[in-house]
């Protein structure tokens, strides 16, 4: 058993959580949306002075709605990559120097290692190995989790990540921002089969397409095109049908690739993460497919699939239960690949 405060702040929101193992305890998360609305994206050095603002107010709320004292805290843990390295750091640091001053042993957590333990944080029966879909505003990912630590990425985008997509087709749609959810929302009052769309497939250098990995630059191009068509033939954009088509083309293409992994890969469990999980048209078809095939599909509560610090703290429980530590000297890392996770530690054994 560990109790673990756990730091996230890798982009724009300022996230503190306890954790015992797979109960969390508390979980605080300041978002800059807010913040970042009126330049319709993230813009990386307010994100990091936000987070110093903020941070001391996040881990003094964590630890009170836990009613947790320090003496219970077995670790103290912070996202170390990938992410915006200003914002980063400043998580980072203060778990460090947290960690020194308490004589706690400190963890950097990989932030989609986090992601993956999203799903342990709602299921708390589940065991790898599963077919993590990582869909958020900066990755879309298959990812096979082995074991704890043990990864493999089966899948990626080759250009936007899912959810960059919905953002900016919803900025060239001039929705706003983020795109996500107003996408979702509107997809619901249009048709999702007005307009074909290209569902972005990966072609291989020896002929055919990648089964996992996707593309979604080409299905944004197409949406401007169409918009442009349109906007010449009409005094009134059909966005609602705009919305529902291009969403339906998203959630048919990750359905389509994860499936394909859990049956390739011969697991029966798909986790979804990432803030696109919230997603309606990605939840309709990933759960009729996965019944179709027997599967279980995980869609965790949103809380937990949106950024926040609870599947940073889980993912470091696990690691501290295994005797897994990080050095003080390391640093944060703006990528760095999931198969890396084990290079983060050094286990006690080794001293
Ligand atoms: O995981 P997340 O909170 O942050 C990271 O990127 O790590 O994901 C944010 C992304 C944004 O691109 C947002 O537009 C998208 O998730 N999103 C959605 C929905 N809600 C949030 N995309 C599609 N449908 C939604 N309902
Ligand atoms: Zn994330």
């Amino acid at each position: 058993m560990a109790i673990v405060l756990a730091i996230e702040t890798s982009c724009d929101e300022t996230a503190v959580a306890v954790v015992n193992d797979r109960v969390c305890c508390s979980s605080v998360v300041a978002s800059q949306i807010p913040i970042h609305q009126k330049y319709g994206g993230i813009v990386p050095e307010v994100a990091s002075r936000c987070h110093v603002e903020t941070l001391n107010d996040a881990i003094a709320q964590a630890l009170a709605e836990a009613n947790i004292d320090w003496e219970a805290i077995d670790g103290v843990a912070a996202t170390c990559a990938p992410g915006l390295v200003g914002a980063l750091l400043v998580g980072f640091t203060a778990a460090k120097s947290l960690a020194l001053v308490r004589n706690k042993p400190f963890l950097g957590v990989h932030h989609l290692e986090g992601h993956i333990y999203a799903s342990y944080l709602s299921e708390l029966d589940l065991e790898p190995p599963f077919i993590c879909l990582l869909v958020s505003g900066g990755h879309t990912s298959l990812i096979y989790v082995k074991d704890c630590g043990y990864y493999e990425t089966l899948g990626e985008t080759r250009d936007d990540a899912a959810g960059e997509a919905f953002d900016k087709v919803a900025r060239l749609l001039q929705l706003g921002y983020p795109g996500g959810p107003i996408i979702d929302k509107l997809a619901k009052e249009g048709n999702p089969l007005a307009f074909p769309l290209p569902e972005g497939k990966v072609s291989l250098a020896g002929g055919g397409y990648h089964p996992y990995d996707s593309s979604f630059s080409g299905l944004k191009t197409a949406v401007l095109r169409l918009v442009q068509k349109l906007q010449q033939e009409h005094s009134q954009l059909p966005v609602n049908d705009l919305a529902a088509s291009f969403q339906e083309t998203v959630a048919k293409a990750l359905t389509k690739r994860a499936i394909a992994c859990a049956l390739n890969y011969g697991v029966n469990t798909i986790a979804v993460g990432g803030g696109v999980a919230a997603n309606s048209g990605l939840r309709s078809h990933l759960q009729a497919a996965a019944k179709e095939r027997h599967l279980r599909v995980i869609f965790p509560p949103l809380k937990y699939c949106t950024d926040n610090a609870a599947m940073i703290g889980c993912a470091a429980a696990d690691h501290l239960n295994r005797g897994h530590t990080s050095p003080l000297t390391l640093g944060v890392q703006s990528r760095l690949s999931l198969t890396k996770v084990m290079q983060l530690y050094q286990h006690e054994s080794a001293g």
